[in-house]
């Protein structure tokens, strides 16, 4: 597909036959396993990368909107987050929004307004970006759908609502999928595209589904170097063409991994990724750390802990300190149970969270909408 395909100048309305309203989608986010990182062009990913979608934490987006009388050439739109007016993601997200006019030109037609809220706790230090953007997205589609036509079928439309969330933040676009979702060109996956996501749920196998993900919050502040920098700095790292060459073959591995429902394989090739993301990051110029004393901690103690019990889990680190517990639900108890009496200390306030693998974003009914 080229990345023009969804370019179309017909998407314009009549102001008059626009009746006010508003659409609501929830979306999760959802951690990597082989990592994006590194871009070019127009947020087109450096290599394949491949997720598992989350259930407890996740972005539910409002997006409301009514008939711009004099439509300026700019879009009109305000972001409420958590119910306050916040001028930052406002002027974001109207960037965002002015993108996508080849897309939506109607856009440019409405005064929008989006209220969004997160699940998880606002100071919790977990990127909101995937689930954030990705919200967002479906909420487009479906007022496309509303104002035009349905798109041919589900599977188009959940494919567009990958391709709007990728142009928002890479990550997102995999996390308009449940269970899991694949990004980049894979040569055995058909269908499978740098533009968009595709869905892995149907080739999971069933240990995969239930899969935990235990969120160790280590620091709760926002992170000092954002992924956009830390993409940038990709560009000049030495190691660049090893690593987009390793991510490929890995997601390759990681789907064969997911089909057969290889813990072992699974364990060695999520952890060595998420240490190969920090190593980029060490290495690049400058060069900058995000991982923590705390974070090698629990690493080096849940590493003992898998050696005395033999149970198969595992960590894998986004761009940032803390730290994800993968593991199966049969051995839940036990990693709960090991998590708040040996883990928990090296947490800020001992905070954790308890996720697992989600069956994707919801629609919602919108709450009492004010219009834009
Ligand atoms: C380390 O998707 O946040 O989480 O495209 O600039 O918004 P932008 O970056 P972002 O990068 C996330 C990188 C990662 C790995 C991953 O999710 O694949």
């Amino acid at each position: 597909m080229a990345s023009t395909d969804y370019h179309n100048a017909a998407l314009t309305v009549i102001s008059d036959e626009v009746s006010p309203g508003a659409l609501r989608w929830r979306s999760p986010s959802n951690i990597a396993l082989v990592k994006y990182w590194g871009k070019h062009g127009d947020q087109l990913p450096q290599n394949a990368s491949v997720s598992l979608t989350l259930d407890g934490a996740a972005t539910d987006t409002t997006l409301s909107y009514l008939a711009r009388r004099d439509s300026g050439s700019g879009v009109a739109v305000e972001l409420y987050f958590a119910g306050e007016l916040n001028p930052a993601f406002t002027d974001r997200t109207r960037k965002y929004l002015e993108r996508l006019l080849p897309v939506y030109p109607f856009l440019r037609q409405l005064a929008l307004r989006i209220d969004t809220d997160n699940t998880f706790p606002h100071s919790a230090g977990i990127a909101s970006s995937a689930s954030g953007m990705s919200a967002l997205a479906l909420c487009l589609v479906s007022l496309e759908e509303r104002l035009f036509k349905p798109l041919p079928d589900r599977a188009s439309f959940f494919r567009k609502a990958s391709y709007l969330s990728r142009l928002g933040s890479g990550s997102a676009c995999r996390s308009v999928y449940g269970g899991a979702a694949v990004w980049g060109k894979v040569g055995d996956l058909a269908g499978s595209s740098a533009e968009y996501a595709v869905p892995f749920a149907d080739e999971l196998h069933p240990v995969f589904q239930t899969y935990h993900d235990d969120i160790l919050l280590v620091s709760k502040t926002e992170k000092s170097v954002s992924s956009r920098a830390g993409h940038g700095l990709m560009e000049q790292n030495p190691y660049a063409p090893a690593r987009y060459e390793q991510a490929d073959r890995r997601t390759r591995e990681m789907l064969a991994i997911l089909r057969r429902g290889e813990l072992e394989k699974f364990m060695q090739v999520t952890e060595s990724e998420s240490l190969t993301l920090h190593a980029l990051m060490m290495s690049s110029q400058p060069s900058y750390t995000l991982i923590e004393p705390n974070t090698l901690h629990i690493i080096t103690t849940l590493r003992q802990f898998r050696k005395e019990t033999g149970h198969p889990v595992c960590f894998t680190l986004d761009a940032g300190p803390n730290v994800h517990l993968l593991y199966p639900d049969g051995i839940a108890t036990e990693v709960q149970r090991f998590v708040r009496d040996h883990l928990s200390p090296f947490c800020e306030d001992r905070a954790h969270l308890a996720d697992r693998v989600g069956n994707g974003p919801e629609q919602l009914v919108p709450q009492e909408t004010t219009g834009g």
